[in-house]
């Protein structure tokens, strides 16, 4: 089960073309995307309400979509507008149009009720548009629950040993420093600062800085529910002041990462990399996203193999550590976005 009251990321903004109908299963749903003749982005359900064609085996007829079977044409708003050969139109002809958004490139979906759709609702993602900014990103496909993603991303504690030959070295072990936890039941923000370090290979490699050089590094995680984690990772020159806030001698890669539920157990992981720095060199945001990609396929065949034994035995005990705190309250807060929207339970390993 999966909150719907809630945005989720649909799409990249340059996947959902004028004329081209793009199926995709989210929430367990069918929906079908393109855009409109002003550009305006449609989700509608892709399920024709007469005998259930797919609409994206359709044609865009101007700002409608028409079912290949029979020819009924649909508007953006859901209503059937045309029947051939049929002047009436029943009221019961229509598919569901859902709320969507485009903002920070990606195209945002409301599965939800449609009332409660407010775009102040999205969480930030503005790295994405700002002009400083490089960055480069893409959609992974999981054959794992949405959660199982939220969880790998808030523990960090696994870089060492799973991406020994990839990311190791950027972690910061917990266990050598304070940890520091915001969890107010509506977001998770969890800090780790090292002050007066050597450089660690990530930011001496992407960064250019000297092999020398003694430097203050944050790796601070906010979660928003259900399923945003975005990661601010830095270097700063020690003693900079970065920790109060100046970065004007740092450099910093954010890790942007939005999860969406295709089923119980598979899921659209939509993510990006970004860089403030060595702006004219996009070979530098290249190397960081292909650091990280190679990094998350690793996690992603671990979260194949999870599902694979969650889908054996879904209520297998699981023991949980002092760094899965994080990830353990991620799930708490969307069980309980759950339980308030359908007043139950949901299941614990698979929700
Ligand atoms: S199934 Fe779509 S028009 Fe008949
Ligand atoms: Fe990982």
């Amino acid at each position: 089960m999966y909150p719907k009251n809630t945005w989720y990321v649909a799409a990249w903004d340059h996947e959902v073309k004028r004329l081209h109908l793009m199926r995709r299963l989210l929430l367990g749903e069918p929906v079908v995307l393109y855009r409109a003749s002003d550009g305006s982005p449609v989700a509608l359900e892709d399920r024709c309400c007469h005998r259930h064609a797919q609409l994206s085996q359709g044609r865009v007829k101007g700002d409608t979509v028409e079912c290949a079977y029979h020819g009924l044409r649909f508007a953006p708003d859901g209503a059937c507008v045309r029947i051939p050969n049929q002047k009436q139109i029943p009221k019961t002809a229509c598919v569901r149009s859902y709320p969507v958004v485009e903002k920070y490139h990606w195209i945002w979906i409301w599965m939800g009720d449609p009332a409660l759709a407010d775009e102040s609702l999205i969480p930030d993602f503005g790295v994405m548009d700002h002009p400083e900014w490089n960055w480069r990103g893409e959609t992974l496909q999981v054959a794992g629950n949405y959660l199982l993603v939220v969880e790998n991303l808030m523990d960090l504690s696994h870089l060492p040993s799973l991406h020994d030959t990839t990311l190791a070295d950027t972690a910061i072990p917990e266990n050598d420093i304070p940890v520091e936890y915001k969890i107010d039941g509506t977001a998770i923000q969890v800090d780790r600062w090292v002050l007066d370090t050597p450089i660690p290979p990530y930011f001496r490699i992407l960064a250019d800085l000297d092999r020398d050089a003694r430097v203050d590094r944050w790796m601070n995680t906010t979660y928003t529910p259900p399923s945003f984690v975005r990661i601010d990772i830095g270097a700063a020159e020690a003693g900079s002041g970065a920790r109060d806030g100046d970065r004007s001698r740092a450099v910093t890669t954010w890790n942007l990462n939005a999860v969406t539920p295709e089923t119980a157990t598979s899921s659209h992981y939509f993510w990006a990399q970004a860089q403030d720095f060595a702006g004219d060199d996009p070979s530098i945001s290249e190397l960081d996203f292909s650091l990280v990609h190679k990094a998350f396929l690793e996690d992603l065949e671990v979260i194949r193999g999870q599902q694979e034994n969650i889908d054996l035995e879904p209520e297998a005990p699981r023991v949980d550590l002092a760094a899965d705190r994080a990830g353990v309250q991620a799930r708490r807060i969307v069980e309980r976005m759950i339980r308030s929207e359908t007043g139950s339970e949901p299941h614990r390993r698979s929700a």
